[in-house]
């Protein structure tokens, strides 16, 4: 933990605020959520159930004590609907902008859906929170941004060319952010997280991120599809490190503001390496998965290699200790084999055959 992690903490201990965090339901909505109201903070929540579960919501609940819980109001609603951003930012300090439709491949099969709600639903909410003068307003940027720029590790102003409709839709993001700068003088910070991973991160889904989709197969036995020749690497950032990025960006210094931010451990693991970092983990546990992995094509629009630096973090905003890829496994495991363990592999079948 950095040292102003450490004190900002604290200081959010004794002076609870009102978040909205929107994309409240899904995976990194949720855990923002859950470390909030362990600060005893109070949070709105907007969400629409697209990609995100009630099931995040009741497990949050089931962790928190209730006098915690009574602190947070869920409202269910769209943020392509400019009054549903309206309605949600009434009354809020801080926004944390989450809601978004993730995946590359989700948005080269339907472009159209991912503009409107990662660049229409992005612009509405921040009309909403300049409207409302929130004191911060923190988003999901993605580092998905750097495209086809061959520079490693990535340094937030080297871009190249957009890969995938979901990187245009998270680039325009940074460009309407500097533009509400510019025109309204309205400060924001973007986020790129780097793939990101822990609990309630979704398994299930044509869509579903490489950790949770193995961890899933390895505990089920079923095949672990591997695309293209494994030499694809990642820089594999766990959730808490999202959480510690989100409360040190919404505290920030004026001056660091209208920027964004890598979010990262600044580490490179690649598919193949963490096959083997996921079945060692899982063996730590008592699961043990002999099956070798298939490969199969290399997928439209991915990256072929993403690592980040990330000094500008450690700099403006006191990011500290990024927690690495097999300690954050190490701590995510247990909550996936509890998951597919009620769940069970049915379901994942039936999710991976839904229409898309
Ligand atoms: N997970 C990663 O590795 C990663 C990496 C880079 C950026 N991001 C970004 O972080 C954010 C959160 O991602 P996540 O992994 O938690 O995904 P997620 O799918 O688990 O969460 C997104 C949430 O947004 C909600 N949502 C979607 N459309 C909505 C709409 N129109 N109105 C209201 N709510 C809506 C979904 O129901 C879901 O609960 C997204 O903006 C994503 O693009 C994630």
């Amino acid at each position: 933990m950095s040292e102003r992690y450490d004190s900002i903490r604290k200081q959010l201990k004794q002076n609870p605020q009102t978040w909205l965090i929107t994309g409240v339901a899904g995976f990194i909505g949720s855990n923002l959520l859950e470390a909030l109201l362990a600060l005893g903070h109070r949070v709105v929540g907007l969400d629409d159930f697209s990609t995100g579960y009630r099931r995040n919501l009741d497990e949050v609940r089931a962790i928190v004590t209730p006098e915690q819980w009574k602190r947070f109001t869920f409202i269910e609603g769209d943020i392509r609907n400019s009054a549903d951003c309206a309605r949600a930012v009434a009354g809020v300090d801080h926004v944390l902008h989450e809601a978004a439709l993730g995946s590359v491949p989700r948005s080269v099969h339907d472009p159209i859906a991912t503009h409107e709600v990662n660049l229409s639903g992005f612009l509405n909410m921040l009309v909403a929170a300049h409207d409302a003068n929130v004191l911060s307003f923190t988003y999901a940027a993605s580092s998905s941004t750097y495209g086809d720029h061959p520079g490693l590790p990535k340094v937030e102003d080297t871009i190249g060319q957009p890969l995938s409709p979901y990187a245009v839709t998270k680039y325009a993001n940074e460009l309407y952010a500097s533009v509400f700068a510019r025109t309204y003088g309205f400060n924001t910070i973007g986020l790129r997280y780097f793939n990101v991973f822990g609990k309630r991160q979704d398994p299930n889904g044509a869509y579903a991120a490489v950790i949770p989709k193995w961890t899933a197969a390895l505990i089920d036995g079923t095949e672990v599809v591997i695309n293209g020749d494994g030499e694809t690497s990642r820089d594999f950032c766990f959730i808490d490190n999202v959480v510690q990025a989100n409360l040190l960006a919404a505290t920030s210094e004026p001056s660091s503001r209208n920027e964004v931010y890598n979010v990262a451990v600044g580490g490179r693991t690649t598919l193949n390496q963490l096959y083997e970092e996921l079945k060692a983990a899982l063996a730590q546990n008592g699961v043990h998965c002999d099956r070798p992995p298939v490969y199969a094509p290399f997928r439209a629009g991915d990256i072929r290699h993403s690592q980040a630096n990330v000094e500008k973090a450690r700099r403006l905003l006191g990011y500290g200790y990024a927690i690495p890829l097999a300690q954050g496994l190490a701590e995510a495991m247990p909550w996936y084999i509890q998951f597919i363990s009620t769940t069970g592999a049915e379901s994942i079948e039936n999710h991976l055959f839904r229409p898309v």
